[in-house]
């Protein structure tokens, strides 16, 4: 099974593509996870990304479709992948669709994660992350079970990202609206757009994802 989780910063896709990945043993694929990986180690790519993504804007085209071609090749993805932050616009779609087209594969859905943006930032502001393990939280939706320690692997560090500050996020959700939200009407034209109410409650949201995986629904 391959599919895109497509919605705004803080809609959710992080949230509910590690719950896909678990449940249907397909390798969830975050750019924004590989691109802060790339920043973290001091790589060429890194160096590049750093000050983009700090702005709240997009990494360029090239150097994201390049990373996604090469990860898409790797032995984990065999079976299937989850897209959870790709892709950002319409070339990167196009070259989405080239790549799979050359190694005869199609996607078989495209689940859109509506949610208004008043609630995003919110969302975004009080998300945080285990440092150990990478478990992620939420001041108000999600806290730890035990104040301070990681429900999954009981570590007391947690880490915030750098991009969740109110005045990013605002940026964030500007170059979504310019940039990625015209993929909607692009794979609706392709008849794989579904719709999901990214505003319920976790466990609904992954029960309505659930649901389209099982059956049909086309927005
Ligand atoms: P990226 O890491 O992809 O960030 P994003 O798209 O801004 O998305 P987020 O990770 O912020 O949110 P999410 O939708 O995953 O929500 P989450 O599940 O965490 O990208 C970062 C940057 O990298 C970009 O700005 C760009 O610079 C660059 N980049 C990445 N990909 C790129 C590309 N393809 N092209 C160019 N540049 C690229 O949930 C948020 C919080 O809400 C959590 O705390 C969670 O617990 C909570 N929550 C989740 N669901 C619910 C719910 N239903 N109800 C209540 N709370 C909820």
């Amino acid at each position: 099974m391959r599919l895109i989780l497509l919605g705004p910063p803080g809609a959710g896709k992080g949230t509910q593509a590690k719950r896909l990945e678990e449940r249907f043993g397909i390798a969830q694929i975050s750019t924004g996870d590989m691109l802060r990986a790339e920043v973290k180690s001091g790589s060429e790519i890194g160096l590049q990304a750093k000050a983009i993504m700090e702005r709240g804007e997009l990494v360029s085209d090239g150097i994201i479709t390049a990373m996604l071609a090469r990860r898409v090749q790797q032995p984990d993805c065999t079976r299937g992948f989850i897209l959870d932050g790709f892709p950002r616009t319409v070339p990167q779609a196009e070259a989405l669709d080239t790549m799979l087209r050359e190694q005869a594969m199609d996607l078989d859905h495209v689940i859109e994660l509506a949610v208004d943006d008043a609630a995003l930032v919110e969302r975004i502001a009080g998300r945080f992350t285990c440092a150990r393990c990478g478990e992620g939280y939420h001041d108000r939706f999600k806290p730890t079970a035990k104040a301070g320690t990681c429900d999954a692997c009981g570590s007391t560090d947690f880490v915030r990202r750098a991009d969740d500050k109110a005045e990013t996020v605002a940026a964030r959700l500007d170059a979504y609206h310019r940039q990625t939200a015209p993929l909607l009407p692009f794979y609706r034209a392709q008849g794989k757009l579904k719709q999901v109410d990214g505003m319920a409650e976790m466990n609904e949201v992954t029960r309505q994802i659930g649901d389209i995986l099982g059956s049909g629904g086309t927005a």
